[in-house]
């Protein structure tokens, strides 16, 4: 692992014992949402390797449509001085817009935006060299108070919501929650995955993502052979569609989860959040109802990723 050349500070909202009791409390209503399947170091690193791995497309689609849009971007946002990535991963998408503005135009202070510790140190490690001035912020998006603290950033910030991201924030209500924190002067950018009927499913559908979804439970100490992990397309009705993801236990199970003991029975399921996909239309209104205007529409050469650059209507 690269040493960072340049040390830099992460300001802590959520603390470790926090995410800790959420996670114990999600696994007794039997619902693991977004958030924890990035953040044990079984997960981290099943995520690091998906966005290597060739057979998840998604990554590079969303790479190289963010790296063909980012000349576009640098001429739309002349003013542009931050870059506060949301949900920033392991930073690659952030990293590619830090290096072409920095070349382009100039260099943007980064703020690394996540849920998980391991994964913004590893976002602002990879941005080391890229970014006028490096710093984190661990949080927990889904609330206010949290998103709050990311307002002001600078005198133009763009706001990057990258990896088909927004499906995992609420595609429904985040472009409105963000829009509100928003200065007029900030932008906005989203991407998003377009559903389709006959591909969907099976470019989801690899060892790497299974090792992923999987990861929760294999902190737990369970394996595939304890059960089975489930995905399942479910076509949505208003233009927004899942892929739903669901553990079935295959015999009784006896968990601790920290201090807290476990029992799941045989057959018993547990629900996981489910990765969102749009149809082309619907992505764009949803950033427009949000109160954005789209500014930018850009999409993948085989048509299934969605990039919006978008500033907040006056
Ligand atoms: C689909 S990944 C995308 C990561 C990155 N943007 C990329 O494109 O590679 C979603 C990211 O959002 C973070 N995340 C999920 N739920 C979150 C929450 N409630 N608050 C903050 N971050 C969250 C995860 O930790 C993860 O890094």
């Amino acid at each position: 692992m690269a040493i960072p050349k340049t040390p830099f500070s992460v300001q802590v909202l959520l603390r470790e014992d926090e995410i800790a009791v959420g996670f114990a409390a999600a696994f007794a209503r039997r619902f693991l949402d977004e958030k924890f399947f990035y953040w044990l170091p079984a997960s981290v690193s099943a995520w690091v390797q998906l966005m290597s791995a060739p057979e998840y497309r998604n990554a590079n689609r969303a790479l190289r449509l963010l790296a063909a849009s980012v000349p576009e971007l640098v001429g739309l946002w002349p003013g542009a001085d931050t870059l506060c990535g949301l949900g920033c991963g392991e930073g690659s998408k952030d990293k590619i817009l830090l290096e072409k503005f920095k070349h382009a135009a100039r260099p943007l202070a980064y703020t690394a935006v996540d849920f998980s510790q391991s994964l913004l140190e590893l976002a602002l490690t990879a941005a080391d060299g890229s970014a006028l001035s490096l710093r984190g912020i661990k949080l927990d998006i889904t609330l206010d108070g949290h998103l709050q603290a990311l307002s002001g950033q600078g005198g133009s910030c763009i706001f990057a919501t990258l990896g088909n991201t927004l499906g995992a924030f609420d595609p429904l209500r985040f472009p409105e929650r963000l829009r509100r924190i928003m200065q007029p002067t900030d932008r906005a950018l989203f991407d998003g995955e377009v559903f389709d009927r006959d591909t969907t499913l099976s470019g989801y559908d690899n060892p790497t993502n299974r090792r992923f979804a999987f990861g929760p439970l294999a902190a737990l100490g369970l394996t595939e052979q304890d059960g089975e992990l489930n995905f399942e397309l479910r076509p949505g009705r208003q233009g927004i569609h899942e892929v739903a993801k669901y553990f079935v236990a295959g015999r009784d199970l006896e968990l601790q989860i920290g201090a807290t003991a476990m029992h799941l029975e045989k057959d018993e399921k547990v629900l996981m959040s489910s990765s969102i996909k749009y149809d082309e239309p619907v992505f764009f209104a949803l950033i427009e109802r949000g109160g954005f205007e789209v500014e930018l529409r850009k999409k993948s050469k085989d048509g299934k990723f969605l990039l919006a650059a978008a500033r907040p209507r006056c």
